[in-house]
């Protein structure tokens, strides 16, 4: 039991033809309810900070909640940092004891997304952690991102062969048509299983990373909207698309948004129907509790990891 890099777990993912969720994570509820559910189902795990989450909650807290976790649970855990914005913001995770860092460089040109990378590819090899970059651009509002439709593009499989020989990147986030948060699509949902392909025949054996993937599931959405919520509109991936993803090249799904929606319905609905409760314990057991259900959910349904530790 261990804080450990995601070479390993991305590997066999490929392998056995599943993905490891990538779960992000800023409160111990959310850590210890996510913990469960794999301990459970023996699962493999990746906890990931944003950088919103370590303004939050601090990098220190955070990486001593996951230490706690490891030493409850018995479990191996990664701890990936989720869009790190530069080398600067890679190094400094690295320092703060991060088995995993993702560059988010893909806002800048080719060649300037290979330079940046690149660098902190050599810094992180020699400290034994693993490098995520990204080629192409996801929609979608959070914290710290917000990147319009216009400005989003997929992927362009030509590029992947050079970029991943250059860098020596350890995986690759992609973008198909996934995008960040709980409003993913404004009609059909669709992705671009074709670019998938073309990038899984060019990359034999690479490990690719897919953002944005929560499903937005109703039943979660409507117990929100029923305790006076108010997020129409919310629409997410597939979940027979996303296991179709975890059989091919995708060995890591980043999963946010349905753990926020699924933590925000089971509190509104416990406030709601408990009108004299003011002790917060009781409240957020509830969101720890929906937390395992949702996590146990993915597992057995969208990633195919159960038992594959
Ligand atoms: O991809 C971004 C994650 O969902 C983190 O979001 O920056 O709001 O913490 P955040
Ligand atoms: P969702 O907003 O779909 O959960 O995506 C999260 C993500 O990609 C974190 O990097
Ligand atoms: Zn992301």
């Amino acid at each position: 039991m261990a804080l450990v890099s995601s070479k390993e777990m991305l590997i066999k993912a490929y392998q056995g033809g599943y993905a490891v969720g990538a779960f992000n994570v800023n409160n111990m509820e959310l850590i210890q309810g996510i913990v469960t559910a794999c301990k459970e189902e023996k699962a493999p795990l990746i906890l990931q900070v944003s950088n919103g989450a370590k303004k939050y909650a601090g990098p220190v807290y955070l990486r001593k909640l996951v230490e706690a976790a490891i030493e409850e649970s018995g479990l191996d855990i990664c701890l990936h940092l989720d869009h790190g914005s530069s080398y600067e913001d890679c190094v400094s995770a690295i320092k703060d004891g991060f088995t995993s860092v993702m560059i988010d460089a893909s806002h800048h040109s080719f060649n300037e997304n290979i330079l940046i990378t690149s660098e902190v590819v050599k810094y992180a090899k020699d400290h034994g952690v693993t490098v995520e970059a990204e080629l192409g651009r996801l929609a979608g509002i959070e914290d710290d991102i917000n990147v319009s439709l216009a400005d989003s593009s997929f992927t362009d499989p030509s590029q992947v062969e050079e970029f991943v020989a250059k860098t020596g990147v350890d995986s690759l986030a992609i973008a198909i048509g996934t995008s960040h948060g709980a409003f993913k699509f404004k009609g059909e949902p669709k992705l671009r299983f074709d670019i998938l392909e073309d990038i899984q025949r060019r990359l034999p054996n690479f490990p690719i990373v897919l953002h944005g993937a929560s499903s937005v599931l109703p039943k979660y959405v409507d117990i929100i909207t029923e305790h006076g919520g108010a997020i129409s509109g919310a629409k997410g991936v597939p979940e027979e698309m996303l296991r179709q993803a975890a059989r091919m090249a995708v060995c890591k799904i980043n999963i946010d948004s349905d753990l926020r929606l699924a933590f925000t319905a089971a509190i509104r609905q416990s406030i709601y129907q408990n009108p004299s409760h003011f002790d917060p314990r009781q409240y957020l057991i509830k969101g720890r509790e929906i937390i395992t259900e949702v996590v146990r959910h993915k597992i057995l349904h969208v990633l195919g990891c159960g038992g594959k530790i």
